[in-house]
């Protein structure tokens, strides 16, 4: 089966083609992948601004869609999918107004994807290796720019008999009460002066930092002595905050010498211990949710899924303290949005809804990975 993907809840224009095989242990071959990165056009704004990616989304998706289809040898397309939400409101239902009229015009089934299970299904590019029945209960961690949640996936009886995913149900365990991690690495990194988006220049600058530690032993003299607070680390819940670290960045470098807030020392400090901070809090409440609900696998995605030391680090501590729990990490390349991951969701959806074909669609904002589509 060919499934043409449409995704635009952002700011990236992205169009995919793939090639589904294997029925219940399915396996994808991506014909072509096209994301139009609108990045350098929001650069200016620190972040990105609805109505002008919405206007960039309606002129690239026709050059989009041609390249994608050159690029993947002109297969006959069986199916179209698009994200329907969550996102931003005028740029999704510019992807679904895309995708309803190629479908009306090429008589094709239309399948809407929940933005947020197309991260969680990111992980099912490469082969799973272990047994299905293994996998479940899952918890799993969604961290981008829009979103920060502790979602609980889980398989009922159901799969002996069919493919697990059409008896997957969620829940969402906890997600964040402000700022999403990513906005979080956006803002702060808009604040030191370093542009959009700030989460992968954050983190090669405490990358940086890590390599000066390691060659000079001045640098752990280091007088800076900064230190950002873990927010809401030791409640109960499942919940976040990163608002408040993002102001703790604000106050401290309001309170610098001009010449300390330009001094590489310190903003590569500075990036390093952001980047700490959200990551112990990240891992603290995942790991803290794997032990609570028994799972039999931690699964991470969204675009600060993409982050060497979130990865790294949650590999780590879960070896350790739940040796018996795996750890699934999307490939770097699919952390970040792409239309791939909205064809592998659509595989699984069409599985799920049984075939059902959509005429129209409706575009959600605030659609929620345990509400119907
Ligand atoms: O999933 P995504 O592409 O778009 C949304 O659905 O929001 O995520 C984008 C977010 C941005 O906030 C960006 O700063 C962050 O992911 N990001 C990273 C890294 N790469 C992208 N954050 C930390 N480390 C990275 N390497
Ligand atoms: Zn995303």
């Amino acid at each position: 089966m060919i499934i043409l993907a449409v995704e635009t809840s952002c700011d990236d224009t992205c169009l995919a083609i793939i090639e589904a095989k294997g029925g219940k242990n399915p396996c994808f071959n991506i014909l072509s992948n096209i994301v139009s990165s609108q990045t350098e056009l929001h650069r200016k704004w620190g972040g990105v601004y609805p109505t002008l990616a919405k206007r960039e989304h309606q002129k690239n998706l026709p050059f989009v869609f041609k390249k994608a289809l050159k690029k993947a040898g002109n297969p006959k397309i069986d199916i179209i999918a698009v994200t329907a939400g969550p996102g931003l409101e005028p740029c999704l239902w510019t992807g679904v107004n895309f995708a309803e009229n190629l479908a009306r015009e090429k008589k094709l089934g239309l399948i809407p994807v929940n933005h947020i299970e197309a991260h969680i299904f990111a992980n099912w590019l490469k082969p799973i290796r272990k047994n299905p029945k293994t996998i479940f209960p899952a918890v799993c961690l969604i961290v981008s720019g829009g979103h920060t949640q502790l979602i609980l996936m889980k398989g009922s009886e159901k799969y002996a008999s069919g493919n697990i995913f059409s008896s997957v149900k969620y829940k969402i365990l906890g997600e964040t009460r402000d700022d999403a991690a990513g906005e979080c690495f956006d803002k702060a990194a808009r604040i030191l002066g370093l542009g959009y988006p700030g989460g992968p220049t954050i983190a090669k600058l405490a990358r940086q930092w890590k390599l000066q530690i390691r060659n000079s032993e001045s640098q752990k003299n280091s007088k800076l002595n900064i230190k950002l607070p873990r927010p809401m680390i030791h409640q109960k819940n499942y919940d976040f905050s990163f608002s408040g670290l993002k102001t703790a960045v604000l106050y401290d470098f309001k309170n610098r010498s001009s010449k300390t807030k330009k001094a590489k020392e310190y903003i590569q400090t500075m990036s390093a211990e952001i980047q700490q901070a959200i990551v112990d809090v990240l891992i603290h409440k995942t790991i803290k949710a794997a032990k609570n609900f028994k799972a039999k696998t931690i699964i991470l995605g969204g675009g600060v899924a993409a982050n060497n030391q979130l990865r790294k680090q949650l590999k780590e501590k879960a070896e350790k303290e739940i040796p018996k729990t795996d750890c699934l990490l999307p490939d770097n390349k699919y952390c970040t949005d792409n239309a791939v991951m909205i064809a592998l969701a659509a595989y699984f959806q069409r599985q799920k809804m049984k075939n059902k074909n959509w005429k129209q669609i409706q575009a959600n904002a605030n659609l929620r990975i345990d509400e119907k589509l």
